[in-house]
């Protein structure tokens, strides 16, 4: 991979060892990756933070990194192991409570925003064509499908690493010819949100890392986030296009590869998880104000009975807490900085009923909290 003399400058460790060692990271996966040079990025969103994935050896090195390294452009952070005020109550113990802080302080230091949330697009909606360095399977595929923008499915080191040096790696679903879809996908036009969540599951299983295009139906944007994040958890999917409705379907060729997905089949795969649940949890990847409302609508009209645990971004809680304080007044109870996924809340709490296809994936079949865990339908 070609570096300018600047780029050197930073590997050689000119502008420390941070630096130094995230310009490392990127040329190694440039290299590994074929690609020609690095290009500037606008945003980075670092994944893997919980202290649970990353323990007392994973805080140490972010402190190293804190050090002397300081993010070049926007950095912001996936959700923890906690909600950073009710973690008491979420069953978490002072010794997580600690070495999780110890990591955000790192963190901070470094000039992230603690953000804590898997849909960054809420905090700012990225442009089209703008480039990113995001780190969140579900965020990766909406910002390429949903918004246009462009970003590889990053691991949590690379987006750092992207974060302190403000450039990436010019490869993959950056480059125009590699956005295009590999799979025709023929599905059925009238679905639920528990209908979108089973598709992208199907979707997933069946094309690996390709790239569908979907035609039948014409989901909204709060259905294309529980398709993509179910297709990004139960295959690879980092990008997908719909007929009509996203911004570069039009573009998107003429796969050779067809699937086609009935009614019977959508229904099938979810009557085949359904179970008892203790309660629902809803916000896998984290609810929008207007879906917030929606519940809100569903509770006060009497349509959900069940006990009902909420997950969103302190941002959309911070700037909607008249509507947060209703819900909980109605019942819910609305977390922040976390999920079901990533918190011991799932483990004290039991099976939880769900609707969302990539949390299933994780809390059903890759054993996360209880082991157990269902379809619901609202
Ligand atoms: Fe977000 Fe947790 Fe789901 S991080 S996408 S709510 S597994």
């Amino acid at each position: 991979m070609h570096l300018t003399a600047e780029e050197e400058r930073i590997l050689e460790g000119e502008e420390g060892w941070a630096a130094s060692k995230a310009m490392e990271i990127l040329v190694a996966l440039g290299d590994a990756v074929g690609a020609d040079r690095l290009i500037p990025v606008e945003w980075a969103h670092v994944s893997g933070v919980s202290y649970k994935n990353l323990g007392d050896e994973g805080a140490s090195l972010l402190e190293r990194f804190a050090s002397d390294g300081r993010f070049r452009i926007r950095t912001t952070l996936n959700p923890i192991g906690m909600d950073l005020e009710r973690w008491r109550e979420m069953g978490v113990d002072r010794a997580f409570r600690e070495g999780q802080l110890r990591i955000l302080r790192a963190l901070e230091a470094m000039g992230a925003e603690l953000t804590l949330t898997c849909t960054p697009y809420y905090i700012r909606r990225p442009r089209l064509g703008e480039i990113l360095a995001w780190a969140e399977s579900s965020a990766v595929v909406y910002a390429n499908s949903v918004l246009g923008a462009r970003t590889n499915r990053e691991s949590g080191l690379s987006a750092l690493s992207a974060g302190l040096v403000g450039k990436t790696p010019r490869w993959g679903l950056l480059l125009e010819e590699n956005r295009r879809a590999t799979h025709l996908v023929r599905a059925p036009g009238r679905l639920d949100r528990l209908g979108y969540s089973a598709l992208g599951a199907l979707v997933g299983e069946a094309v690996g890392d390709g790239i569908p295009l979907i035609h039948g139906p014409r989901p909204g944007e709060g259905e294309m986030k529980a398709m993509g994040a179910a297709m990004a958890a139960w295959g690879a999917v980092s990008m997908f296009h719909v007929s009509g409705v996203t911004p570069e379907a039009g573009r998107a060729g003429d796969p050779v590869e067809v699937l086609e997905l009935e009614h019977g089949d959508i229904e099938d795969f979810i009557e085949s998880h359904m179970g008892e649940a203790e309660y629902v949890a809803l916000g896998c990847p984290h609810l929008s104000a207007s879906e917030l409302r929606e519940i809100r609508e569903s509770l006060r009209a009497g349509r959900i009975k069940v006990r009902l645990v909420l997950f969103t971004s302190r941002t959309v809680r911070d700037s909607n807490r008249g509507l947060v304080e209703e819900l909980e007044a109605l019942g819910a109870r609305v977390y922040v900085d976390t999920c079901m996924v990533v918190s011991p809340i799932t483990g004290k709490l039991g099976p939880p009923g769900l609707r969302s296809g990539k949390a299933l994936f994780y809390l059903e079949k890759k054993g996360y909290g209880p082991g157990r865990a269902f379809f619901f339908r609202l």
